[in-house]
């Protein structure tokens, strides 16, 4: 027995976590949770059994442990009478499916996300990239998030997938509401509407493209369903979300949160700046540091699963807190130092995009992004600048903590 099967303990760990406090930095409570209760029960919002792993090597290991399934609406009724029930539902995706069909749906989405696809993406990144700077005010305040890391994937991810520019404001306000945390009845109300808007938007999309083919993903997935008859019309409309759902708010907010850490350690932004080739380790180090998946990795015990010396029983919710383990000393050295320079083969272990089957599929557009939009950034503006230095920034409060994100990030922007 361990202290996680302490109700008390459970308890405080989970109340800390709903804290204004524990949202500003939720490292401190992480810690604890390592040390005294690895593998905590939670009571979360929704009232299903949920377990929270935090050590990194349990983390890593239940990722890629079969008997935690994705499966969570097939298998758990509890599961889609709480996350929602309405019959068009966007869920039936990878991120949701175990083998054999996990693998099926990765292999043909993956079919049209080839590195080549996401390399020759480059040019019209650093393009868009340099549009959205162009138009931020110079010399005084720009929520640098909305101005800049929140439309830079949408527009990214609209495009890749071939939906037309001026179709992008209400894509983007559907999938961000369909994307939300909350649990109340209005709340899940409309959930369900932008859902069925989105699903039926996806469902003309697709027919316009199966009649007028273009180089698009979408394109390339139609044809994925039509040639092999392996891809039902729910599962391409539902990896088409996926696409955009994954893509979007988990890029914008590791962008948000690159340059505020950046801004906050002036020399080593200062090393980023004389040297091109320290960007990538950044990018690795803010994802180990402070990525913005936090514990959004769902899985369900189909049995009862022994992990950290606590059975999780069968049927219990479990989630992986990725942003945990990514802090955990026995693992990595002085974790809560931002260190660029960290040993590569050490910083590269993290956890930020996942591991094991449902590894972040976008992981090299993801790196793409975020790379071009810290080089766009430092190289046109020398000087760029909390707007409000001595003020916390806000963080995302969410009924529990699955993306790490701010609310908004005020910076001032200098010319040359
Ligand atoms: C899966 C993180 C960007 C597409 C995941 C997972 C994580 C993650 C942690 C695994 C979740 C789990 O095991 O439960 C991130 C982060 C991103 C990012 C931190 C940005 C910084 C993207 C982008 C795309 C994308 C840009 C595509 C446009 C996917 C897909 C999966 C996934 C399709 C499901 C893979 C599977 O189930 O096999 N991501 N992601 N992600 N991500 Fe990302």
């Amino acid at each position: 027995m361990t202290s996680a099967d302490d109700p008390a303990d459970a308890a405080v760990a989970a109340a800390e976590r709903c804290t204004p406090e524990f949202r500003r930095n939720p490292y401190p409570v992480y810690g604890r949770l390592r040390r005294t209760a690895p593998v905590c029960p939670l009571n979360p919002p929704h009232g299903i059994t949920t377990y929270l792993i935090t050590r990194y090597e349990d983390a890593r290991a239940a990722l890629a442990d079969p008997r935690l399934s994705k499966d969570m609406y097939g298998a758990l009724e509890s599961y889609r009478r709480i996350f929602g029930d309405s019959s068009v539902a966007l869920d039936d995706h990878m991120l949701n499916a175990d083998p054999p069909k996990h693998t099926r749906l990765r292999r043909l989405v993956n079919s049209g996300f080839t590195p080549h696809r996401v390399e020759s993406l480059r040019p019209r990144v650093r393009q868009i990239v340099t549009g959205l700077l162009d138009d931020c005010p110079i010399g005084e305040p720009v929520d640098l998030l909305a101005a800049f890391a929140f439309p830079l994937p949408i527009i990214v991810i609209c495009e890749l997938l071939g939906v037309p520019p001026e179709d992008r404001p209400k894509v983007q306000s559907w999938s961000t509401t369909v994307a939300q945390t909350g649990f109340s009845p209005e709340s899940k109300r409309a959930q369900q509407l932008a859902e069925e808007a989105l699903h039926a938007y996806f469902a003309e999309l697709v027919e316009q493209k199966r009649r007028r083919p273009s180089d698009d993903l979408l394109s390339v997935l139609i044809g994925a369903r039509d040639e092999n008859g392996r891809l039902t019309e729910h599962e391409l409309i539902s990896s088409a979300f996926l696409l955009m759902f994954a893509g979007h708010k988990t890029t914008a907010y590791l962008i948000g949160n690159a340059v505020l850490h950046l801004l906050r350690h002036p020399g080593q932004l200062r090393a980023v700046r004389e040297d091109p080739a320290l960007i990538a380790p950044a990018v690795e180090e803010v994802l180990r540091y402070d990525g913005s998946v936090e514990t959004g990795t769902f899985r369900y015990a189909t049995e009862d699963v022994g992990i950290g010396g606590t059975v999780i029983p069968r049927g219990a919710l479990v989630q992986i807190a990725l942003s945990s383990a990514n802090r955990d000393p026995a693992k990595f050295d002085a974790p809560d130092t931002f260190d660029l320079a960290r040993p590569a083969n050490n910083q590269s272990a993290h956890l930020g995009f996942g591991h094991g089957i449902h590894y972040c599929l976008g992981a090299p557009l993801a790196r793409l992004e975020t790379q071009l939009a810290l080089t766009g950034l430092f190289d046109r503006f020398p000087r760029v600048a909390l707007a409000d230095p001595a003020r916390e920034p806000e963080w995302l409060v969410v009924p529990f903590p699955a993306f790490r994100g701010l609310v908004e990030l005020p910076v001032v922007l200098e010319p040359p």
